[in-house]
């Protein structure tokens, strides 16, 4: 034979040597033709999809995200994952798999709309990105070599404009497998670490430094202060009509004149004391800062009683938060009747013979629950919409605006949140109105139809003999940045419920920062209340459950919250509160940055793929700078003085662990882990 000789010529092997080399070769070859038949094909449909997670709905297993068959421009396939961006799938090849092969697409059912970018990365290198797919652009053929790895995601974005309607097919798609299957597995989530600080035993007083409250009101203010129990208060330069409780801390009375007074306050205990400047403004303007507080939605949805918002008062003074400056205690949806409803203590006559809102069987004195409320030094909220009724179906204020606005004040209430819901079929002219109501089919222009309902109620409000904070809710329609304040409010949702879209805090975030130019004292965007620890499915009103995020996108949610200044209002279950949540959610020195007077959002810069960074100026001349990565691998973030318009040399802290990183004089940059932020205060070096 040829290759014997041959061996026998070159090496001068002996024959039995070649031989034996021979055979050694030929079971080589046979082993590899033998394990390369054992190779077997694992389906994606066939792994454990709820791990999989994703901007909208449930995964489908073999349909698409909405159920119906896989279908992409036309072609149809029997076999595959329907999911919908942003989404986000961890597998454990655990070295087994060769290859991936899918077929991937915008599903039919997306209906014209919908683009979406597919991407696959093998041990943290991107291996295959799809480039941006929209609605019926043909199927893309997907198949990517694996030898070896380790970790594969498998993820599908949005085509950066938002995720509406964006159900995404990994159509056909399978492994070819040579060894261990692949598993599914959570995403890599960090260890729970407690970053801020134990507040000490010493007094800290926080809260907000500047107060608005109209001449002539009711006055009330509870100093947050941390430190051991008991505790004395003192308030030097109290304007007259203002009492201090200095065993409480609780500043009530009738707000002063006009003007800016200026209030030392003191806080002493057993181990220290401290003072602090806190200017009352009184005038026109309420919300000086970012309302902070807690709304029930995300907690006990239908389920609220008053029996639940006493105990959340309760719970806000005892867990500390009250004492971080978190004050309102907000009623959402579902206190009022409803003509039709499950429960029947629920269900009755909206109003009574004079037209009075009546509440329902589970709130049997308003007044009484928002006394209770103000005893402790906190304040009370309410909800309703403009419309007939509200979005869960209960009596709204329509034709009724202005016995419910100064009921809500007689009872005492000092936040109204009011939800569009139903007013949709008033502006379509659905239902007729008996005033001069601006609709669509009159023609009348976009503004005067958004804007009508709430400038109403927003002018009954202003009268009445109580500081009322108005909070819009109409899910940022007509661009309500824009007029929201003309028409009274001091707060708007800039879009839909957040709960809907948790896992794109970062980009809900970047949204909501674009509208920056219209947050000022007594002018705020909202983006929707923190969801953290244990919170409620927004769809379906569900029992509270522990958050889906992992513990550093709790805290970079915190952290572009208080970057954007907006209203930090805790909607999540207060009888569940852990050591975690409580950390995410009272760090003074974060606050503070939500809290600052000048009231700016943050300014976005150097926005890539993953990558981005936050800016604001602060009332002391330093700044706060916030550094983020929303994508799933480890990235570096560096801030230049010269995009932040800096000079010269900073001092840098680390505001989540109160600790000074020592000075900088170009640049401040981190590596940061997937899906995190950091947040600091760069501060003019004073020293020589
Ligand atoms: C939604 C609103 C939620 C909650 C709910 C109550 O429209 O955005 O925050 O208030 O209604 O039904």
């Amino acid at each position: 034979m040829f290759g014997r000789t041959l061996l026998v010529r070159l090496f001068n092997l002996s024959a039995v040597a070649v031989w034996k080399l021979m055979r050694l070769i030929f079971l080589l070859l046979l082993a590899h033709v033998i394990s390369a038949g054992a190779a077997v094909d694992v389906w994606l449909d066939s792994l454990d999809l709820s791990l999989l997670r994703q901007g909208f709905g449930s995964p489908g297993t073999n349909v698409s995200v909405t159920g119906s068959p896989l279908s992409i421009a036309g072609k149809k396939f029997e076999r595959g994952v329907g999911t919908h961006a942003a989404s986000a799938l961890w597998i454990d090849l655990a070295g087994g798999a060769e290859q991936f092969s899918a077929k991937v697409g915008v599903d039919d059912n997306a209906k014209g709309t919908g683009s979406v970018v597919f991407r696959v990365w093998a041990d943290g290198q991107k291996i295959f990105d799809s480039g941006v797919m929209r609605s019926r652009d043909a199927a893309r053929n997907l198949e990517v070599r694996l030898n070896g790895a380790k970790a594969l995601l498998l993820q599908v974005t949005d085509g950066a404009d938002r995720i509406a309607f964006d159900h995404a097919d990994w159509a056909d798609a399978h492994f070819r497998v040579n060894g261990p299957s692949p598993k599914a597995v959570a995403f890599p989530a960090e260890p729970r670490v407690l970053l801020t600080p134990e507040p000490g035993l010493s007094p800290r007083i926080h809260g907000p430094k500047v107060f608005g409250c109209r001449p002539g009101n009711p006055f009330l203010y509870r100093i947050p202060a941390q430190g051991a129990r008991p505790m004395t208060f003192a308030a030097r330069g109290l304007p007259d009509g203002l009492n201090l409780d200095t065993g409480t801390g609780i500043i009530t009375g009738t707000a002063p004149a006009r003007g800016e007074h200026v209030v030392r306050l003191r806080a002493r205990n057993l181990h220290g004391k401290t003072t602090r400047e806190f200017r009352i403004i009184s005038g026109d303007t309420l919300a000086l800062t970012p309302p902070m507080g807690w709304n029930h939605w995300y907690a006990h949805y239908d389920r609220i009683t008053d029996a639940m918002v006493r105990e959340a008062a309760d719970l806000l003074i005892s867990s500390g938060m009250a004492d971080a400056g978190y004050n309102y205690v907000n009623i959402d949806d579902c206190w009022m009747n409803a003509p039709e409803q499950r429960d029947p203590l629920r269900a009755g006559p909206l109003r009574d013979a004079s037209g009075r809102l009546k509440p329902n069987q589970h709130f049997p004195d308003m007044r009484a629950l928002a006394d209770y409320i103000h005893n402790r030094g906190l304040k009370a909220g309410i909800y309703t919409s403009p419309g007939p009724l509200t979005c869960g179906n209960f009596a709204g204020s329509y034709e009724h605006e202005a016995v419910d606005a100064r009921t809500f004040a007689e009872w005492g209430f000092d936040f109204l949140k009011y939800d569009w819901c139903s007013y949709g079929r008033v502006a379509s002219g659905e239902i007729a109105s008996t005033t001069d109501t601006p609709t669509w089919p009159r023609g009348d222009s976009p503004l005067a139809v958004y804007g009508h309902p709430y400038r109403l109620m927003g002018d009954l409000l202003k009268h009445q003999n109580r500081d009322i904070l108005y909070n819009l809710c109409q899910y940022g329609m007509g661009s309500v940045w824009e007029w929201g304040e003309s028409v009274g409010a001091q707060s708007w949702r800039t879009a839909g419920d957040l709960g809907f879209e948790l896992d794109r805090i970062f980009e809900v975030a970047l949204r909501n920062a674009s509208y920056r130019a219209w947050s000022r004292p007594g002018s705020w965007n909202d983006p929707d209340y923190l969801q953290i620890g244990w919170v409620g499915n927004a769809r379906g009103g569900g029992l509270p459950r522990p958050c889906p995020l992992s513990s550093n996108e709790q805290y970079a949610y915190m952290s572009l919250w208080a970057l954007m200044a907006s209203p930090l209002i805790y909607s999540g279950d207060l009888t569940k509160l852990d050591a975690f949540t409580l950390n995410v959610l009272c760090n003074p020195e974060v606050i503070e940055i939500n809290q600052d007077p000048l009231g700016q959002c943050a300014a976005t810069f150097m926005i890539t793929e993953t990558t981005f960074l936050m800016a604001k100026d602060l009332e002391d001349g330093s700044k706060a700078l916030g550094l983020f990565n929303d994508g799933e691998f480890p990235a570096d973030v560096t801030a230049s003085w010269q995009m932040l318009g800096l000079r010269g040399r900073q001092e840098v802290r680390d505001l989540w662990r109160q600790k000074d990183l020592g000075p900088a004089t170009a640049k401040f940059g981190a590596t940061l882990p997937r899906r995190s932020g950091m947040l600091v205060r760069l501060t003019p070096f004073k020293g020589r």
